[in-house]
Formats: structure tokens, sequence, C-alpha cells
């Protein structure tokens, strides 16, 4: 059984979570709305990945008998500048969720719950590798970002992602 202070936590988690493919999925049809459909695609596979990450949380709840409280989304925000400060806001946004996994796994400890300290860990993996996929992307737009036939290529690489499934391994 989950304790209710741990319940709390993965439950702000899985709306942040949610939240998070809101905002990827604005920013898809943002990027889509300018012709660029490979950051446009980058991001709505990026919208699809946080949404199974809710979805590996309210899985864990259930699975340790507890109860899943899922709270109002926020609207995300539809205003957006270039891709560069667009890639720049994704970066603070994984920062963000990074630094509230890492409360969760801080929390686990503390709560002496072993099995959601052990379960968190495959986000805080899941984080580094998010965090450096965009640290990436704004290297290659901070390069070449003024010069349009490069943003091509950019668009083209991003094109090519493709969405596998998330699961808790
Ligand atoms: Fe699920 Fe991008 O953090």
């Amino acid at each position: 059984m989950i304790n209710e202070k741990i319940q709390n936590v993965l439950n702000a988690q899985i709306n942040k979570e949610f939240y998070s493919a809101y905002l990827y999925l604005a920013m898809s049809a943002h990027f889509d709305e300018i012709g660029l459909s490979g950051f446009s695609n980058w991001t709505k596979i990026q919208a699809r990945e946080e949404v199974d990450h809710g979805m590996i949380l309210f899985d864990f709840i259930i699975e340790r008998n507890g109860k899943v409280e899922l709270s109002q989304i926020d609207v995300p925000e539809t205003s957006f500048g270039s891709p560069l400060e667009i890639f720049e806001k994704i970066y603070e946004h994984e920062k963000y969720v990074t630094s509230s996994i890492n409360c969760v796994a801080s929390m686990s400890d503390e709560e002496c719950d072993l099995a959601a300290r052990n379960f968190i860990d495959w986000y805080i993996a899941e984080q580094v590798e998010e965090e450096r996929n965009v640290y990436k992307i704004i290297l290659k737009l901070k390069m070449f970002g003024d010069d349009k036939s490069a943003l091509f290529h950019i668009d083209k690489e991003l094109n090519s992602r493709e969405y596998n499934l998330h699961v808790y391994k």
C-alpha cells in the first residue's frame, strides 16, 4: 500500500506529465502552422511520450493499491517565438520536470518507500535523456538558426523521429 504523501506527489506528477503533453501538442500545432513539419513531428511524438509517462505513473499508483486522483490540466501557451526560443523553453520545462522527479525520489527516501524509490529511477534516467536530446537540438539551432537552408535540414532530420511506446522496465 502506498502512503498518502507519496500518492499525492505521484498524482501531481501525472498532471505535470499530461500538461507536458499539452504543451508539446501546442508547439506541434504552431510548427505545423509555420510550415516546419519536422519540428511539428518531433514535438507531437514528444507529446505522445509524455502521455506514456503519465500512464506509467497511473498504473503504478493502482499497482500499489492507491487512489488515482486526476486534476485539471492547465491550458498551455499558444504564442511562440523562433524555433530556438521554443527549444530553449522546452529545455527549461524539462529541467523543471527533472527537479519535480528528483523531489519524488527524495520524498520516497524520506518515507522509506523503496518500491516508489526504485520505480522513480526510470524517470530519472528518462529525464537525463530528454534534457540531452533537447540540448543537442538547441546547439544546432544556435549554430545554424539564421541559415534557412540549415533550418530546412534540421527540420528534415526531426521529421525522421518515430514514436515508440514508452514502457516501464
Ligand atoms: Fe515526462 Fe518530458 O518529462
